[in-house]
């Protein structure tokens, strides 16, 4: 399939709906605290899209059956909320896509759940290097794999690993277009990135192994098969001609926890 240029105009609409998914992960940051269930995450973000004007992309895509995914320390993406609830130490990363003016955006942070662990805190702070070394790379005429092997280097060099088998999209007026891009690669791989183009880069990394394992019962929930811990945080672009445009750039800073740093990117 080819990769679909966005005009400027697709790019504003694009803005639009990314800004949105921000508002409502921002939102979350400040209402996430122990003794509170994956549930009451999904009505938060369910009720904020709709409020908003928008709809939230998970429900029902492929048969998700939440408005947004929450993956809990082993789980390394798509869990799906319930009744689990959080506790003190726990990581907990939520992912939200939201659907406004025919454009999807895409976007996710890992949250800390009261005080954490030195190893919380280490596979955090490495994935969300990891995604700002990734947008560093990008800009028209740089090679996808150029994001990829920035964001594996750091991870190794640091005693991490990064997931293999799910990878960032692009993304516009359907949740996964092309391209595929990858979180690990070698530099001056893969195809050369242009103006107009639309995609997220989310890399996964562990605290142990990149193996994961995804639950046979719901099909969806996606664990390291070690156990070790798992953190991620996404962002949608566009590529501009110096560099790359953050859609997904939270208005506000996001707040991490009650016991650690804000961030903005
Ligand atoms: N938001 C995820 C991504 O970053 C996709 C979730 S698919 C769902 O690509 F069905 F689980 F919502
Ligand atoms: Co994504
Ligand atoms: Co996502």
């Amino acid at each position: 399939m080819a990769i679909d240029i966005k005009s400027p105009k697709e790019v504003e609409a694009m803005r639009a709906a990314s800004l949105m998914a921000a508002e409502t992960l921002c939102l979350v940051g400040e209402k996430l605290r122990a003794g509170m269930s994956t549930e009451e995450i999904n009505t938060i973000v369910h009720q904020d899209t709709l409020k908003k004007g928008g709809r939230p992309a998970p429900l029902n895509y492929r048969g998700f059956p939440k408005s947004v995914c929450t993956s809990i320390n082993a789980v390394v993406c798509h869990g799906i909320p319930g009744p689990q609830i959080l506790k003190d130490g726990d990581i907990i990363n939520v992912d939200i896509t939201t659907i406004y003016g025919g454009f999807f955006g895409d976007t996710s942070a890992t949250f800390y759940i009261g005080t954490p662990s030195a190893q919380a805190r280490k596979v955090v702070e490495i994935a969300r290097t990891c995604l700002e070394l990734g947008i560093k790379e990008v800009r028209d005429g740089a090679r996808l794999g150029d994001i990829g092997a920035a964001i594996q280097q750091y991870a190794e060099a640091n005693g991490c690993s990064v997931v293999r088998d799910f990878v960032g999209h692009g993304i516009g007026r359907r949740f996964h277009e092309d391209p595929q891009v990858k979180h690990y690669g070698r530099r001056g791989s893969g195809e050369r990135m242009k103006t107009g183009m639309t995609f997220t880069i989310e890399p996964m990394v562990n605290l142990g192994r990149f193996e994961v394992v995804i639950d046979p019962d719901d099909k969806w929930t996606v664990t390291t098969v070690d156990g070790s811990l798992s953190a991620q945080f996404e962002h949608t672009i566009v590529v501009t001609k110096t560099g790359s445009e953050i859609l997904t750039k939270r208005p506000k800073p996001l707040r991490l926890s009650e016991n650690v740093a804000t961030v903005f990117a």
